[in-house]
Order: C-alpha cells, then structure tokens, then sequence
C-alpha cells in the first residue's frame, strides 16, 4: 500500500475502528498525492512572486489567458474565479459558505464535529464517492422501495453492492421506521450497511415528521448496538423545501454522534436547492467524528476526486458563492420557494377533491419536487404511453402500479388540466379494456 495510504488508513482505524472497518477496498487504497503537481504549484501560487512555471494552465497580463468571446459573456466575473483550476475540495470561500448554510438550517448539527464540506460535481458524484470509499461487492445498501433509480447505478453496478429494499411506508401511511430496523438487523451476518436515507423523497415527495425521524435514528442505533457498521448516508438534494409540518433539517445531526459503530455522512448541493441542476455543484460532508478523523476522510476523498474528476468547475462554484454571498439571496429562495409550495398545495387540493379517486390513491407528500400516483386500474407504463402519444403529457413510470408528477415543472394554473387529462387517460384505458 502506497505510504500516504497507509497513513490515512492508521489514523483512521486509530481514530474509530468501525470506520477504518467500513471503507471499501478502493476506499483503503486511495489517498491524495501530497507531494504532486498540484502542492507544488499550490506552493509556488503562494510563494514563486518572480515567474511561477508549475501548473498546466496558460497566463498572460497577470492573469488567466482567455478568449475575449468567453469573457464578454461573464464580464461580471474576475477571470481569476472562473478560469483558473478550482482546488480538488472546491473553493474555499464556498465550502465555508455552506458550512454556514448547513449549521444554520440544521440547528441538530451545531456544536456536533463537522467536517468543511468538500465539493463535488452535484451529488451524483458525492454519492458515486461514498460508493468508491464505502461500498464493495456484496456490501448490503439500504433503501426503501421507492427511491431514485440511480443509486443502482452507482452502488450496484459500479460498485457490486447489493441493494437491499424495505417498504418506504407503513400501514398507517407513515415512515416504514420497522421495516428499516428489520432490513438493517438482517445484515448482522456481513457486519455492514450502508443505509441512504432521502428526503423529501424521490420519487413520492415524502418527509417523515419529527417522531417518524427518532423511530429511524432509533433503528440504526439498535443496528449499530447489534455490531453492525452503518454507513449513514442523507441524500438531502431536495433539502429546504419542506411545505408541512414534516421534519424540517437533515438527519445527518442526530446521526453525527449517534454511536462510533455509525458514520453520518450529508450529501447535499446547489443542484436542486438553488435552481441551478446544470451547474454541477454539490457537496460531501463528515460528521461526528475526531478533526483527525474528519481531515483523514476529507484526504480520501480528494484523493477520489484526483483520480476521477480532478477538481469540479471553478465558474459553477463561483456563481454559486456569489449567490449565497448576496443579500438579496434569502429573499429570492423564499419567493421560489412560496411558488413550489403553492403548486404543491393545490395539487393536494385537487386530488383531494374527491373527483379522482376511483383510479388512483396517491402516496403521501409534503415536500420536494414530486408527488407519485398508485394507479389501481391501469398499468403505468400502458398509462405513460397513452398520455403521451394521445394527450402530449410527459410523466415517469415507476413499476406497475406508479406514476409520477413532477409538479416542480407545471405551473399552477395548469395542474388542475395535467390532473384532469392524467384521469381521462385513464378513463381511456378503462374503456379500451372492459371492450
Ligand atoms: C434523490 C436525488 N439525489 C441525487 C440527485 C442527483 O443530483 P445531481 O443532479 O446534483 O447529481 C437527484 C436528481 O434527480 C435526486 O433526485
């Protein structure tokens, strides 16, 4: 094992064995070449004040070379925040902006250890990190049976983990919390789990309330009692748009200091928070842990970052900070977000209407971007088809009996014609079928 590795894996076993017993086979061989191109050119920036001859980009008048026709259009902008290779961990401006943003919409993560949050490009890749650090063949993913179809990508296939499925609700329409409990305790054989929690939920628009949140954290503190590792991880990308009286901050503070066998990692971005899903900003970060635990992990991952991506892009990062830096900034989220939640309110309204209810029920909702459909007549797919061919209605299948609405892309003058013309679909389909 390459030294630096080893390095990084000693402090971390030193620091809590369980992590040093949770990281992948990957996740115990990467590390981030402290003395490579990019520390010598990092110390050259700060010290070569004659000619600094280091890093693979071009300068000319003191500043990063450009083409006039690229910088016209980003004239606000200083050619330095937006030409230059960003740092592999991100700007620095921005990590601590976030960290700001993060302890003071989640008031569990304060006075807790936290890691500076660590960039990536969106949260695809933050999760495709903890997979590479976390996950390998066999390794058991916990995620409820309604989830975002991608973590079988990125933990199954990439990685040869074995996703493991509970129900997402129970009988009472609530937070399965049993269910979880019960798919965690079955991994006691391997030792291990790696549990993605995602609220509000993709794709049903669900967020536990406060007591449906302890009966989770609960489950893992008895998972972890039990002896098994848990990776803890939330995928908080639809974070802060919580229209009820749902939980209101991330897990990922209850789940920082839980028990030293649970390792509390927060995934979250700009992507879907600040309206911005092709700039490719998002963010890892370690919570609840030692700073040499927490400086150990921030290694590994820069070190996933190196080999992969290198760093993410430095114009994005820039936006972003300028945005969260901005005193106008609280104000438009605000307006945007009263606009979400209008829309997501008058959904309800109409579905609750009475006027839909013999072909379809609908999962409960009171956040995020989605609401989801259970069709009890047609079959999904059958139904996404029609309405797309007949009616010119884009909406996403899920399974038999799943359909579901992005209402986050329909203003709210139209809902009431998309619901409408969803159940005519389906009243189509009725007829085509007792023919
Ligand atoms: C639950 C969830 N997590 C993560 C992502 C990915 O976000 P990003 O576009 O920032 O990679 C999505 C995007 O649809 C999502 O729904």
């Amino acid at each position: 094992m390459n030294p630096l590795a080893q390095q990084l894996c000693d402090t971390i076993a030193k620091e809590n064995p369980h992590v040093y017993e949770m990281l992948s086979e990957l996740g115990k061989q990467i590390y981030f070449p402290k003395v490579g191109i990019l520390s010598q050119s990092a110390e050259a920036k700060a010290k070569a004040n004659k000619f600094n001859a280091t890093i693979g980009t071009a300068l000319e008048n003191g500043q990063p070379m450009h083409l006039k026709i690229i910088q016209d259009t980003l004239s606000a902008y200083n050619p330095k925040d937006i030409y230059e290779y960003a740092p592999p961990a991100g700007k620095p401006e921005l990590r601590a902006a976030w960290k700001v943003k993060m302890l003071e919409e989640n008031p569990s993560l304060q006075g807790k250890s936290l890691g500076t949050p660590i960039a990536t490009n969106a949260l695809t890749h933050g999760l495709s990190i903890v997979a590479d650090l976390f996950a390998g063949p066999g390794d058991a993913v916990v995620i409820p049976d309604k989830n975002w179809e991608n973590y079988e990508l990125t933990f199954g296939i990439r990685r040869g983990a074995e996703l493991v499925y509970y129900p997402l609700y129970n009988e009472q329409r609530k937070f399965n919390a049993d269910a979880l409990r019960s798919a965690l305790l079955a991994q006691k054989g391997k030792g291990k789990a790696i549990v993605v929690l995602n609220f509000p939920n993709n794709p049903t628009g669900y967020t536990p309330g406060p007591e449906e949140g302890n009966a989770i954290v609960a489950a893992i503190k008895e998972a972890a009692e039990a002896g098994i590792n848990v990776v803890a991880v939330t995928d908080d990308a639809y974070f802060g748009l919580f229209f009820e009286d749902s939980l209101h901050e991330s897990l990922a503070g209850k789940l920082a200091d839980l028990h030293p066998r649970v390792l509390s990692i927060k995934i979250d971005g700009a992507t879907k928070e600040e309206f911005v899903w092709g700039f490719r900003v998002g963010f890892i970060t370690y919570a609840g842990q030692s700073e040499a635990m927490l400086a150990a992990l921030e290694q590994k991952t820069m070190g996933i970052i190196r080999a992969t991506i290198s760093s993410g892009p430095h114009p994005s990062q820039t936006f972003v900070l300028r945005a969260l830096q901005s005193p106008e900034y609280k104000a438009q989220k605000q307006e945007k977000f009263e606009i979400m939640k209008g829309r997501a309110n008058k959904v309800k309204a109409l579905l609750d209407s009475g006027k839909f209810g013999d072909v379809w029920e609908y999962y409960p909702f009171n956040s995020g971007y989605f609401m989801c459909l259970k069709l009890k007549t047609v079959d999904a797919e059958t139904l996404r088809l029609h309405l797309l061919d007949k009616y010119g209605i884009g909406t996403i299948a899920l399974g038999e009996t799943d359909l579901r609405v992005a209402f986050s892309c329909i203003e709210e003058q139209d809902l009431q014609e998309l619901f409408e013309t969803i159940y005519q679909g389906v009243i189509d389909l009725n007829k085509v079928a007792s023919k």
